[in-house]
C-alpha cells in the first residue's frame, strides 16, 4: 500500500506492507540511518524517533500506523547545518562513546526537554529509562541533557 506522510517536515509517499516497520522505512526507503537498530524487540530504545510528537519505538511500529502523521529524526532536528545544542552537549560531556544509541538518547531528551526546559535528574533519567547505553554509565548522558537543557534555555532567551 502507499502511505503519505511527513518525515522530518518533509511530506514523503512510500510503498510500504504490512511487515514493514517504521525503522525499515526510514533506514531503507528513505535512507535516514541515524535511527539504529539494536534489539529489534523495543528493549533498548536505538531507533527512537518522534511520532506525531511522541517517542516511540520505531521496530515495533508498523510503517502504515504511520500513515497520515509526522515523523521527526535525528536528521531532523539539527539548525542549519549545525548541531543541535542536544547533540552539541552529548559531544561535550562525553555523553557520545560508540555512538549507537546516542540518536535514541538525543530522541528522548528532545521530547523531554520540549514539554519540560528544566527537567530535574530524576525527570531526565525516567525520560530515558526506555533508553540503554552499554558504553557512558548513563552519568555523563544525565549530564549531557542537563547541560542542554541550560543552553537551550539561554537561546531562547536572547
Ligand atoms: S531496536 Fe527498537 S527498541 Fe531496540
Ligand atoms: S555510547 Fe555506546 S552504547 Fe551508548
Amino acid at each position: 500500500m502507499k502511505i503519505h506522510l511527513t518525515v522530518n517536515g518533509r511530506a514523503v509517499e512510500c510503498e510500504a506492507d504490512a511487515e514493514t516497520r517504521l525503522l525499515d522505512l526510514l533506514r531503507d526507503s528513505l535512507g535516514l540511518t541515524g535511527t539504529k537498530e539494536g534489539c529489534g524487540e523495543g528493549e533498548c530504545g536505538a531507533c527512537t524517533v518522534l511520532l506525531d510528537g511522541r517517542p516511540v519505538n520505531s521496530c515495533l511500529i508498523p510503517a502504515p500506523a504511520a500513515d497520515g502523521k509526522s515523523v521527526l529524526t535525528i536528521e531532523g532536528i539539527g539548525e542549519g547545518g549545525k548541531l543541535h545544542p542536544i547533540q552539541a552537549a552529548f559531544v561535550e560531556t562525553g555523553g557520545v562513546q560508540c555512538g549507537f544509541c546516542t540518536p535514541g538518547f538525543i530522541m528522548s531528551a528532545y521530547a523531554l526537554l520540549r514539554d519540560n526546559p528544566s527537567p530535574t535528574d530524576e525527570e531526565i533519567r525516567s525520560a530515558i529509562e526506555g533508553n540503554l547505553c552499554r558504553c557512558t554509565g548513563y552519568e555523563r548522558i544525565v549530564d549531557a541533557i542537563r547541560l542542554a537543557a541550560e543552553r537551550l534555555k539561554e537561546r531562547d532567551a536572547t
